[in-house]
């Protein structure tokens, strides 16, 4: 269960970026909807700790994010919108083991359990591929694959879809929907959001709408008067 009490973050102006949110999220599959700026990935930052909350807590278990960082990050992985500011070694297979590596695995450990996740998502093949020469569906997943060789119990996911032609969004989509961890995915893909267990729909850092995903995708449209 990941819980959030009362969470504002505020810009050091004050403004407040996330509002006096209070959420306990246990589903297998949450989406968090919003208009750009809404503050949908200050809120999913503050999910594992990489942004601390001004008033109030967030935990996951019974980790607080603040007290128990580490913990926590080891529970929560996440996937940045960039994949290109995750991605830091020249190969998807080197760039997937050196998490494992970092925790302690042999070289030969690491690289086994990189080739196995990356096999996994698909990408078995492109393993020894320079990273700039695959498409941005595949540097996609090999940012998912370098958080799931991990093994966390959840993963963020910060617009997994944006950008993505349509093949390389199904390749995303289905990743996402078949791997292990329980996901809180950001997501502008409002068909995709449709499909999943529970959606939260943000505007000016405040839940508006939260529930059935087709409910408040519904809410969001009329919303925006779109
Ligand atoms: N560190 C920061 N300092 C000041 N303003 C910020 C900071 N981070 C985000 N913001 C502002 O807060 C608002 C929400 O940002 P963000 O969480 O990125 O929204 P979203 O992901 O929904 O587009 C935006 O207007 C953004 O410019
Ligand atoms: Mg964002």
């Amino acid at each position: 269960m990941i819980a959030f009490d009362g969470v504002s973050v505020l810009a050091p102006d004050g403004t407040p970026i996330v509002a006096d949110v209070t959420l306990r999220l246990g589903e297998r599959r949450v989406a968090l909807i919003g208009a750009n700026g809404s503050g949908k990935t200050t809120l999913a930052r503050c999910v594992n700790g990489l942004t601390l909350p001004t008033r109030g807590s967030v935990t996951v278990g019974h980790r607080d994010t603040r007290t128990d960082r580490r913990a926590v990050q080891r529970d929560v992985g996440f996937v940045f919108q960039d994949s290109d500011a995750q991605i830091v070694a020249p190969t998807p297979a080197e760039d997937v083991a050196l998490g494992i590596r970092a925790r302690g695995a042999s070289r030969r450990e690491a690289d086994r359990a990189a080739r196995a996740a990356l096999q996994a998502l698909g990408l078995g093949d492109q393993a020894n591929q320079a990273v700039h020469t695959l498409s941005g569906g595949e540097r996609q997943l090999v940012a998912l694959a370098g958080v799931l060789v991990m093994e966390p119990a959840w993963v963020v996911l910060d617009e997994p879809t944006s950008a993505l032609d349509l093949v390389n969004r199904r390749r995303v989509v289905d990743a996402v929907e078949a791997m292990a961890p329980r996901a809180v995915i950001v997501s502008h893909d409002l068909d995709h959001v449709r499909g999943l267990d529970r959606a939260v729909l943000l505007d000016g850092g405040r839940v508006v709408a939260d529930g059935d995903p087709a409910d408040v995708v519904d809410a969001y449209v009329a919303r925006v008067g779109a």
